[in-house]
């Protein structure tokens, strides 16, 4: 018998829908092809000075260079509080309200393990982060997919469960500012969420990555409505606000028994974020008014406009994002999302993600993201205007 390499738990992991277009893209590069990526949100400039400073005298201090305390560096956790009193209003406790982690992936996959069994249904939203759905996969759990349209600005029908489905759910995954449909959610919004959430008794875990990268108003925390930190947790990211994608620094906040639980969970995979990285997130967010962090959102302001409006001259649907680095473009009448990917890649040299690749109600689309300068995106739609679409 051969040895065992690979878990069930693997194996029922659905298909890499990217795998192909992933082929076609190394092909073109391994070519020499004037290949313009506009498939991963991951930012194209440096993180700003400042932090890299902080970070380089806390990484030569030795005191940060032991195993970091559970629950996290309590100057980290201090300006956490701090930084959600001045952008949010509300205060959160730093002791048990607060935890440092890994950015927000870590601690996204790491939830379904600290609260779920095996059997228990964990709703995630479609098109959504294919985070959600594999890690209450791994956690043993049942993924039950709910449906977030353009029909009602992306926002999902809580009336629309299965009274079998909410029986069973524990957790339900929310995502404002929403990749990959770049929708914002209202207060509003998030005052019936709370009262569904009660009346359920099911966890709401908002994935706030994208709080920072903002156009308009800057985008609510679930955490103002009253009452929800009962039921929420709201994930939090240096990554994206930053443009510290590869740093690894993020946290979460909220309700302190599910946080009590990322902890044990969190203390049998990892010994806590290296405590120089989270001082590091601590100077980030002192920082947070600086000139350099406001010129980032003017950068990708600039860049949407030109994105939206080139592509809207070459006859294309786009959403005016308020809000992440991502375009969210409807494919051209009768052509699905890898169909019209990989005619982009194969005969434009742009690399695009197919809504597909986000759930079911991701087909009809494409994600583009505004992680090149501008003159990459004219030069991207000019090529997208050449092809007979
Ligand atoms: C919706 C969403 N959540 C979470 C993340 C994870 O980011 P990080 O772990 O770097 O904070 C991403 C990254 O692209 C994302 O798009």
């Amino acid at each position: 018998m051969a040895m065992q390499t690979q878990s069930d738990r693997l194996k029922a992991l659905p298909p890499y829908l990217f795998a192909e277009i992933d082929r076609k893209k190394k092909a073109a590069i391994a070519a020499g092809r004037p290949v313009i990526h506009l498939g991963i949100g991951d930012p194209d400039t440096p993180t700003p000075d400042f932090i890299i400073r902080a970070a380089q005298a806390a990484v030569a201090d030795p005191a940060t260079h032991q195993y970091a305390l559970d629950r996290g560096d309590a100057r980290f956790r201090q300006a956490i509080a701090a930084w959600h009193r001045k952008r949010f209003g509300y205060t959160l406790d730093p002791e048990t309200e607060i935890l440092p982690a890994q950015g927000s992936k870590e601690t996204l996959s790491h939830l379904p393990l600290a609260l779920m069994n095996p059997g228990d249904v964990g709703l995630v939203p479609d098109p959504g982060y294919p985070v959600y759905a594999s890690s209450i996969q791994f956690a043993g759990g049942t993924v039950v997919r709910f449906p977030i349209t353009a029909a009602r600005g992306y926002l999902p029908d809580l009336r629309a469960f299965r009274t079998s489905d909410l029986k069973k759910a524990k957790l339900i995954y929310l995502n404002y500012p929403n990749n990959p449909t770049a929708a914002v959610a209202p207060r509003a919004f998030y005052e019936e969420v709370v009262a569904w959430a009660r009346e359920h008794q099911v966890l709401v875990a908002q994935d706030m990555a994208y709080s920072e990268v903002y156009f308009g108003e800057p985008p609510v925390s679930i955490l103002e409505v009253a009452g929800a930190k009962d039921v929420a947790l709201e994930f939090y990211s240096c990554t994206k606000t930053f443009n510290m994608t590869g740093w690894r620094v993020g946290w979460v906040a909220g309700n302190a028994g599910a946080i009590a639980s990322l902890v044990a969970i969190k203390s049998n995979m990892d010994n806590g974020v290296f405590t120089a990285m989270q001082r590091t997130g601590a100077a980030a967010l002192e920082g947070y008014d600086r000139p350099e962090i406001k010129a980032l959102r003017e950068m990708y302001r600039r860049r949407r406009d030109c994105l939206v409006s080139a592509l809207t001259a070459v006859g294309l649907e786009v959403n005016r994002p308020e809000a992440t680095f991502y375009v969210w473009i409807t494919c051209p009448a009768g052509v699905d999302s890898r169909t019209f990917a990989d005619r982009l890649l194969t005969e434009a040299d742009i690399v695009a993600t197919p809504g597909i690749g986000y759930g079911p109600h991701g087909e009809g689309y494409i994600r583009m993201a505004l992680t090149v300068p501008e003159a990459k995106l004219e030069e991207a739609a000019a090529r997208i205007k050449r092809l007979k679409l």
